[in-house]
């Protein structure tokens, strides 16, 4: 452990002077317009800003299906504090997000909207509103998105009043002159944007201004000369560039809250109230001009606000009391969830909200992989200290999940966890990826509806502290607390439904029951030395069966007839049925040959169905031996118990158990196996 003298130097070699000094940057007015000169983007717009932030961390395309091409935006991975606040799965609302932002970039309307996250509870959208801020505070802080304000110097005090709502100094610069220096600006090539000098002084800064012109006589060279130039770095807590507005009950709002107040204190010292001096520009539009303000629940805005809210979304204005209109500049993102949006689709006050809002739903998300990752970014080892969760656990909760969000297929063939696996990306026989399309289009309001990730967050923690005892958490335990949570859960009102979520909860203890058996299958028949001779011996009899050849007893030196009793049993295990039997064996051997042909030599994990039919295979032929259903009975001979044992061992070691829970799956399968229907599936 190092000493205090040692603990500061290691912090010294930390701290980056430079950047504290560039931050800290203080200058004239003639400096800046040397800034803005080599530098134009300084003067962007809040817009512009933060979709230049979002393009800074970069863009991914790909392919989707009919060959569209999709963005993918880091940003919403969350680079910044490394994934903490990543989504995954949206990138089709974020896309339609980011073109929105774009679009008003460059100033073609959108910048007149109030931006509306809309979609279920849960769905993430205050997390993406979350990701935004920490964005553009950190942005604000880099070379690249360097903001800069005004601040008045006195003549004999060394005190400099900054602009209370961080203008931008430009904005010193009279009508009559601003295209001219416009157009020097923009004479540089290629920008971006061009330079458009936008609003007036707010009412302090105005109130200054025309003070000093009236001490110099109307001369703005001199007035100029007096002002000073900082950086302005954003940050939610220091209430500077970002905004965020929570409706409290009704009663409670408060215009104040958005535009700021009276300063009584002020009032007194300067017998008025209509000096800007004595007014606080501290409401949340105010403090989150430049930057953004977020508005939580925005339907729950009381009426009398809602034109503030669409003043300022509209004419970029807004009215503090007592004063004039005011200019701000600043993106509006609001959110709401589905069952607001919707109890209030016929009201007037979405009437007018609706006209000056672009809506972006953001889904629940409906494909498993990415559903799982949701969880598994807060229930992973590193974060869960001293409990083992059971490989599937996560899995399951995921998957029970998606199949409430998902509307039953059309198709009356396809059940809806056929219907989970296609949009996972899984193939199923007789369905195409057109077909996976088809499905995608067929839906109203798929991921509008279902449980939300947070109800899921809430349960597997439930499950993580229900058992003290436990070492691990498996997938029954959460599933327990997921239908447990049921009963009280508040957004659902009716019987049927929580019936509905209770089938969907059976149909994955099923399939949860076809994985572990399919896992402890392939762990009974994970014996390499068996399966390479089970191998060995079947591809010697499909050889001698494609060339009509005898195969050469290797015991007895006779040449025999192919075995075809082997070879159906093994292909009966995945299904290939006798008339396609010629088909398949054919193929294998093209397989082979094309192999050899590399100089490679042929290696049956290579190929996954051979694989799978040799395992189930030797997993009928062993299962007997190892008589696994003699641990329901708790008699267990030596013999057994050793041969268990390695089956357990392969579980830890090939598919992530730990003792309890491999413990655990064995004996559930035994009593599966018990039960008698031990035909494999898969
Ligand atoms: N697509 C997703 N990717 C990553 N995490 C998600 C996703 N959807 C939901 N979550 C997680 O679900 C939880 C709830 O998210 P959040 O609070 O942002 O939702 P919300 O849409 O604002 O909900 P509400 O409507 O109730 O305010 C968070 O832990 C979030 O990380
Ligand atoms: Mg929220």
């Amino acid at each position: 452990m190092n000493g205090g003298r040692e603990l500061i130097s290691l912090v010294a070699e930390m701290q980056d002077l430079t950047q504290y000094r560039k931050e800290n940057w203080t200058g004239t007015f003639e400096e800046y317009l040397d800034l803005v000169r080599d530098d134009p983007k300084i003067t962007r717009n809040a817009f512009q800003r933060v979709y230049d932030m979002i393009i800074s961390h970069g863009v991914e395309t790909y392919e989707s299906s009919r060959q569209e091409t999709r963005s993918h935006y880091t940003f919403f991975d969350d680079p910044i504090e490394n994934g903490k606040d990543g989504v995954f799965g949206l990138d089709d609302s974020l896309e339609q997000f980011v073109n929105a932002l774009k679009s008003a970039a460059h100033g073609y309307g959108i910048e007149k909207r109030v931006l509306l996250l809309h979609g279920p509870v849960g769905s993430s959208k205050s997390t993406i509103a979350r990701m935004l801020k920490k964005g553009l505070e950190v942005y604000s802080a880099s070379d690249e998105g360097a903001v800069y304000t005004l601040g008045w110097k006195h003549e004999d005090v060394e005190e400099i009043d900054w602009c209370p709502m961080n203008e931008e100094p430009l904005h010193l610069v009279p009508m009559s002159y601003r295209s001219r220096l416009e157009q020097e600006f923009n004479s540089k090539d290629g920008l971006d944007y061009e330079v458009k000098i936008r609003g007036d002084l707010d009412p302090y800064c105005r109130f200054m201004y025309n003070e000093r012109m009236k001490q110099h006589d109307g001369d703005w060279t001199k007035v100029i000369k007096d002002i000073r130039i900082k950086r302005v770095i954003f940050s939610e807590q220091d209430r500077v560039g970002i905004g965020t507005f929570q409706p409290k009950d009704e009663k409670n709002q408060d215009s104040t809250e958005l535009t700021g107040d009276i300063n009584y204190r002020k009032i007194a010292e300067l017998g008025t109230d209509s000096d800007p001096r004595a007014f606080n520009f501290d409401g949340e539009f105010n403090v989150a001009n430049r930057g953004i303000i977020e508005f939580i629940e925005v339907l729950k805005l009381d009426v009398a606000f809602l034109y503030d809210l669409l003043g300022a979304s509209q004419e970029h204005k807004v009215k503090p009391k007592k004063f004039a209109q005011t200019d701000i500049d600043e993106v509006i993102i609001g959110h709401t969830n589905e069952p607001e949006y919707r109890r209030l689709q016929n009201n007037e006050f979405m009437e007018a909200l609706r006209d000056r809002t672009v809506k972006i739903d953001i889904p629940y998300v409906t494909k498993l992989s990415d559903e799982i990752k949701i969880y598994e970014k807060d229930y992973n080892s590193e974060r869960v200290k001293g409990k083992h969760i059971a490989p599937h656990t996560i899995e399951v909760a995921a998957m029970w999940a998606i199949l409430t969000r998902l509307e039953e297929p059309n198709n009356a063939g396809l059940t809806l966890l056929q219907k989970l696996k296609l949009y996972d990306g899984k193939t199923l026989p007789g369905f195409t990826e057109e077909n996976v399309l088809e499905l995608r289009s067929e839906v109203n309001r798929e991921g509008m509806q279902g449980i939300s990730p947070r109800y899921v967050q809430d349960k597997i923690s439930n499950a993580l502290v229900r058992y003290p005892d436990a070492n691990s958490i498996n997938p029954f335990m959460v599933m327990n607390e997921l239908e447990a949570g049921l009963k009280h859960h508040s957004l659902i009102n009716n019987e049927d439904l929580r019936g509905r979520y209770r089938e969907l909860l059976q149909v994955v203890k099923e399939e949860y029951e076809n994985i572990v058996k399919n896992e402890v299958q392939r762990a009974i028949a994970a014996d390499e030395d068996a399966l390479k001779r089970l191998c060995a011996n079947y591809i010697d009899s499909v050889k001698a069966y494609t060339q009509r050849e005898k195969v050469k007893n290797k015991f007895t030196g006779q040449y025999e007839e192919p075995d075809e009793r082997l070879m159906r049993s093994i292909e009966e295990k995945i299904d290939i049925a006798d008339s396609r039997k010629d088909d398949f064996r054919r193929e294998m051997m093209n397989y082979i040959g094309a192999l050899s042909i590399d100089g490679k030599s042929f290696d049956y994990k290579t190929n996954e169905r051979l694989y799978k039919a040799l395992q189930l295979k030797l997993f009928e032929d062993q299962k007997d031996t190892i008589k696994l259903t003699s641990l329901v009975s708790n008699v267990v001979d030596q013999e057994t118990q050793a041969k268990i044992d390695v089956v357990k061992s392969r579980l830890i070691r090939d598919h992530g158990y730990d003792d309890e829970s491999a413990t655990d799956v064995l004996n559930y399968v035994a009593s599966i196996f018990a039960r008698g229907d031990v035909k494999p599936d898969g």
